[in-house]
């Protein structure tokens, strides 16, 4: 079910999150523009969307034809084109703050005066972020958890300037899509759920990089204590680059087994291995 306010909303981003976004906006009934800087990122994006959509038919879990939901989603890599007109605009870009900046200071000579501006950034300042702007108070964070259609939870985290008017409507979206959105008032790095997961991911990787565990222990002795996955398992769907950048952004050190995987371009599943290996052997099978 939609919202009178919103009509169409435009995604910055094809990754990971970017799709899974525009997947979930779609479905609820929203016109969606997804725009990525290269045609190849975009149509990677829109195929994952396809074998998404097929997937969740294949089992039942929508009550829509998968080419209806299609049908709502248009694909540019014209940033212009993508953000005019738009009622919403969701940034999904990677997680660098001068990136997003730039990106933010497009968008506020492009978007719609009234455009509702959020960031799904999953650690970085949004205050900082709204600073690209003239319009900081219409800037609010969106943080959506990793793969966006399975996921109930989206962090609606106020700016400094966010005001009571642009996180309510924001919040009332994200019940409009099916999720269940929680404010977080103050802008602390990592919001609530990246301040307690960066530890659970971290700690784990410092402890095998030290030699003090392995991977696959360290993910079973968090799955046998009923975690839907382990640290390593997690860091893989998620992507370890994320990971990575969020820990590069705040300063902190990097453990040495996401350095390497970082540097090998071994990045999870989205690069077909990372600390598993999902194209020649058994993916994260550490049960
Ligand atoms: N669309 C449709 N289907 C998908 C899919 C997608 N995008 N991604 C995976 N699937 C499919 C799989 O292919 C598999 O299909 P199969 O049954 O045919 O083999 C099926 O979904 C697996 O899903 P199930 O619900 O059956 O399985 P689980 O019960 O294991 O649940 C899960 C999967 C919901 C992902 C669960 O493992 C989980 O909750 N994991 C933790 C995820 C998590 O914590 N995410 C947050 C990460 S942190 C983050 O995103 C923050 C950011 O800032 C970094």
């Amino acid at each position: 079910m939609t919202i009178d306010s919103i009509d169409t909303v435009t995604v910055l981003g094809a990754g990971s999150m970017g799709h899974g976004i525009t997947e979930v906006v779609a479905l609820a009934g929203y016109d969606v523009t997804m725009r990525d800087i290269e045609e190849d990122i975009v149509q990677d994006g829109y195929e994952d969307i396809e074998w998404s959509l097929d997937k969740l038919d294949e089992k039942g879990l929508i009550d829509q034809e998968p080419e209806e939901v299609l049908d709502r989603i248009s694909t540019t890599v014209d940033l212009e084109d993508a953000v005019t007109g738009a009622d919403m605009v969701i940034e999904a870009a990677p997680e660098q703050m001068d990136l997003k900046k730039d990106i933010f200071g497009d968008l506020d000579e492009m978007a719609d005066e009234d455009a509702l501006l959020a960031s799904n950034t999953s650690s970085l300042s949004i205050t900082e972020i709204a600073s690209a702007t003239d319009r900081p108070d219409k800037v609010v964070g969106l943080h959506f958890f990793n793969p966006p259609v399975q996921m109930d939870l989206v962090e609606v985290i106020y700016g400094d300037e966010t005001t009571d008017a642009t996180a309510e409507q924001a919040y009332e979206f994200i019940e409009s899509i099916d999720k269940t959105p929680i404010y977080v008032r103050k802008d602390v790095q990592g919001f609530v759920v990246n301040t307690v997961l960066g530890p659970f991911s971290g700690e784990a990787a410092w402890m095998v990089s030290e030699g003090l565990a392995e991977i696959k222990e360290a993910d079973a002795s968090m799955t046998q204590r009923g975690y839907p996955m382990g640290p390593f398992e997690l860091s893989d769907m998620t992507g370890i680059d994320i990971g990575y950048h969020v820990r590069k952004e705040a300063g902190m050190p990097i453990p040495p087994i996401v350095q390497e995987k970082v540097d090998a371009d071994e990045l999870g599943q989205k690069t077909g291995k990372g600390y598993y290996d999902y194209e020649d052997g058994d993916g994260a099978d550490y049960e």
